[in-house]
């Protein structure tokens, strides 16, 4: 670690253990300084490590810059055991995903259930991009202090060796297993991983469980990885009181478990997501430039947060980057056209994932694209192969069906008695697409959709969709 997190750290801890009267708690968090300060972290006893790290953010509700430099002591640890501390820190990007966290109770509640009613097992929590995946993962790390492990693409930590290298010596820290550096083939298949969980779990003591938080494995590139093995060598089964919670968006891919499952899909509680979402635009429109825009356009509270809220179709990321925009008067209405930077950077990447960039042009993708955004509304395959094709092209059902299937992540299904209908996941993404010049230039011309659509001659051709 290096000096400037080491006395950020100290600082922090020496705070706390002032502030603390309960003698336990305040051993604990003496420890976790030792730990740091003493330098030599290796001497210090590495179960206390794990279990203190635990008690004292469980216990005290600490702010995300406090809890990030109690997880510090970690990183001090894996820079004697030959990781780079730097790599995994996690301070920014706790801070970054909490920062004004609201909400979620519901996911909470649900990961505490599945803890107490499971001996061990895999809860996966599912959700379109931007719903807020990363940010409950981070919020629960700064809740409970558990080992963590964030794939981030553009961080090239995406991959099963970073992973496996980070989880294993975090598991080594925090239960003091008798490693002095990383088993060296810890970082190539699941062997060590599974090793290190087994022996964790003999460590427990009553009543504690193992939790391991794992973010967006649809990040994760599996190119070269071995056919049949789970997606960054998660185990099939796990020990006693050993928990994943992993995050991912909706894409395929190798995830085949034999331990207890529970899959929460955010996108099936639209109530509680309208709640959460509202409660955040409640708690910004407080912000002073908030108050003057909506001064200036004569809106009331009300109508601010129920506006926005429609407009983000409760979606986290949207807002993250539309006010700000606000507040700086990028907006003289919420007629929200021009996407903001941040939300225009953030669909780029989609675009890139969905294969636009490819060369020679995808031609089908194209097409598809521009009828989805035509349409505005859930269609058909067959009604998206329909009028992809013309005399220069001719594009089958099967076709559309295999871009529609690597775009899961950003699509809406949507299942009728007769079919199955498909969307764009958000109207400002679709809004996004629709005005890229390659999918102006799609070659095909059906800027009839909508009147068909408002002449109701749509269902009488082509069915519901
Ligand atoms: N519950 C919340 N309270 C306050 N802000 C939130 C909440 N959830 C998400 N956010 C904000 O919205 C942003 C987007 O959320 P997040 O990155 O967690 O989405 P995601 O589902 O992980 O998206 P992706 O699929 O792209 O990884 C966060 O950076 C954070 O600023
Ligand atoms: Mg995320």
């Amino acid at each position: 670690m290096s000096s400037e997190h080491a006395t950020d750290s100290i600082e922090k801890i020496k705070e706390l253990v002032e502030a603390t009267t309960d003698p336990s708690l305040k051993q604990a968090i003496q420890s976790l300084g030792d730990a740091i300060s003493v330098g030599n972290v290796t001497n210090s006893s590495g179960v206390a490590i794990g279990r203190n790290i635990h008690m004292v953010v469980n216990q005290l509700n600490l702010p995300v810059e406090t809890v990030a430099a109690i997880l510090d002591v970690r990183s001090a640890k894996a820079a004697s055991m030959g990781l780079d501390p730097d790599r995994y820190r996690l301070g920014t990007l706790l801070a970054d995903k909490t920062s004004g966290f609201v909400g979620r109770a519901y996911v909470f509640q649900a990961i505490d259930e599945f803890l107490r009613n499971h001996g061990n097992g895999y809860f996966v929590i599912e959700g379109d991009p931007g719903l807020g995946k990363s940010a409950i993962l981070a919020e629960y790390v700064r809740r409970t202090g558990c080992i963590a492990h964030f794939n981030v693409r553009a961080a090239g930590i995406n991959s099963a060796k970073p992973f496996l290298e980070n989880v294993c010596t975090q598991l080594i820290i925090d239960f003091g297993l008798p490693y002095p550096t990383l088993p060296p083939n810890a970082g190539h298949d699941s062997a060590s991983l599974s090793k290190l969980l087994q022996e964790a779990s003999g460590r427990l003591a009553l009543g504690e469980r193992l939790v391991i938080a794992v973010d967006a494995l649809d990040e994760v590139d599996i190119a070269g990885h071995p056919d049949g093995a789970n997606i960054l060598f998660l185990p099939k089964i796990l020990p006693d009181r050993v928990y994943f919670i992993v995050t991912r968006r909706d894409i395929e891919l190798p995830f085949v478990v034999e331990a207890p499952q529970a899959k929460l899909d955010l996108m099936s509680y639209p109530a509680e997501n309208r709640k959460d979402i509202e409660l955040y635009l409640h708690r910004s429109h407080e912000r002073a430039a908030i108050l003057a825009w909506m001064a200036r356009q004569n809106m009331s509270a009300a109508t601010f947060v129920s506006e926005l809220a429609d407009l983000s179709e409760n979606n986290f990321m949207y807002l993250r980057y539309v006010l700000p925009e606000i507040e700086i008067g990028g907006y003289h209405d919420l007629d929200i056209r021009r996407l903001p930077a941040g939300l225009q950077g953030y669909y780029e990447d989609h675009w890139r994932g969905m294969g636009m960039t490819a060369k020679p042009l995808p031609r089908v993708k194209i097409r598809v694209i521009y009828i989805m955004c035509e349409a505005r509304q859930p269609v058909s395959r067959a009604l998206i192969a329909q009028f992809a094709t013309d005399q220069e092209m001719k594009v089958n059902e099967l076709a559309v069906q295999e871009v529609l299937d690597e775009w899961k992540q950003f699509l809406h299904e949507q299942q009728t008695p007769e079919r199955l209908l498909y969307s764009l996941y958000h109207a400002s993404f679709r809004d996004f697409l629709h005005r890229k010049e390659i999918v102006q230039s799609s070659g095909v011309t059906i800027k009839d959709v909508n009147g068909l659509i408002a002449n109701n001659l749509w269902e009488s051709i082509f069915g519901a969709g």
